[in-house]
């Protein structure tokens, strides 16, 4: 490859002019910008333990009022990206937040999407659009971009989630923002019990729904059924993985992020080329060693971790008796829209 010129091979009155202009010389960056073969990612792979993060998260429900923090929420940093960046990788944000029984965190909404995945805890709900969401553990409540969101608890325990929201992307293209609103009114009925049965969309008059995100809860309890259905009808498969989808389009959840639900039957080892977008597995249930390049990470129930895009990721059930179920989010959704997706062999 040829070497480029540096910027000190230029004339320091030559650079001066330059910049008293606002112009830049593109030769001694133009590496750093098109690396060859393969991008340069900030990303680290980083893992987060929940024995760590809980002590934690209670102490701040001790320390901040709910008034005072309005989300009270410790952010999973990932330090490749500088701590204050407050990202797990260039698109995905992740948080875990804490709801104390009796509290609500007043209504927004927002142009970045979130969903929350329920890590532990009874009793609390997110009203989403109108429409009450229980939260029980596993169980995936979407509040996409624009949607009034508030959450609120009736239980006697705290509750914790695993917020995923693209909010660094959407603050990279300066398009983040926030409206603060009015206490929701609750309307009648859930999308999850209409969309219950596979198959079957509603059609009042005729006409199949209109709205952006028909389905706003996706219940740990169905998406479980399906892996265990799904690993038993084919044992010859080796991916037990579903795709959280628009029941109306089939289509990705939200526009930006993918969510996914995945099982590892008891002791299965599985690999997982390297594919452009970042990605993150939270354990659900069960326990699993996660192999990121040199880096090898054993994640219990409700531990997290995130990998770089364009490297191969290893998970393996450390469980030989039971199997192991991963909740997945990454940036694919993102890369097939912009036309960057890519899988490596
Ligand atoms: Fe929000």
């Amino acid at each position: 490859m040829n070497e480029l010129g540096r910027l000190e091979d230029l004339p320091q009155d030559y650079r001066d002019e330059l910049k008293q202009l606002n112009l830049v010389p593109l030769w001694p960056s133009l590496r750093g910008v098109l690396p060859p073969h393969i991008p340069t990612r900030n990303t680290r792979a980083t893992a987060w333990a929940y024995k760590d993060i809980k002590p934690l998260l209670l102490k701040a429900g001790e320390l901040t009022p709910i008034e005072k923090a309005e989300r009270r929420v410790l952010v999973l940093a990932n330090p490749g990206h500088g701590l204050e960046k407050m990202q797990a990788s260039a698109a995905m944000y992740l948080g875990m937040q804490l709801l104390l029984p009796g509290e609500w965190a007043p209504s927004h909404r927002h142009t970045p999407n979130a969903v929350r995945m329920i890590v532990e805890g009874e009793g609390a709900y997110t009203t989403v659009d109108g429409e009450k969401c229980p939260m029980s553990r596993g169980d995936l409540i979407l509040t996409p971009t624009g949607l009034w969101h508030e959450h609120g608890h009736d239980g006697t325990e705290p509750v914790v989630w695993l917020d995923v929201l693209d909010l660094p992307l959407v603050y990279y293209m300066e398009a983040s923002y926030h409206i603060n609103g009015e206490r929701q009114t609750v309307q009648a009925g859930q999308g999850d019990r209409v969309y219950a049965r596979g198959g079957l969309l509603p059609t009042p008059v005729f006409e199949r729904s209109r709205r952006a995100y028909p389905m706003l809860r996706y219940p740990w309890v169905e998406a479980r059924a399906a892996l265990l259905a799904m690993a038993t009808d084919k044992p010859e498969q080796e991916a037990v993985q579903l795709t959280y989808v628009n029941p109306e389009t089939g289509d990705d959840v939200e526009n930006i992020l993918g969510f996914y639900a995945l099982m590892l039957r008891p002791g299965q080892t599985l690999r997982l080329p390297a594919r452009s977008p970042a990605c993150v597995f939270h354990i659900i249930e069960g326990a699993a060693e996660v192999t990121v390049q040199e880096q090898q990470f054993a994640l219990a129930e409700a531990d997290t971790c995130c990998a770089p895009g364009y490297t191969a990721v290893t998970l393996r059930n450390v469980r030989a008796d039971q199997s192991t179920f991963i909740f997945m989010a990454d940036e694919s959704p993102l890369h097939r829209k912009l036309g960057v997706y890519e899988v490596r062999a």
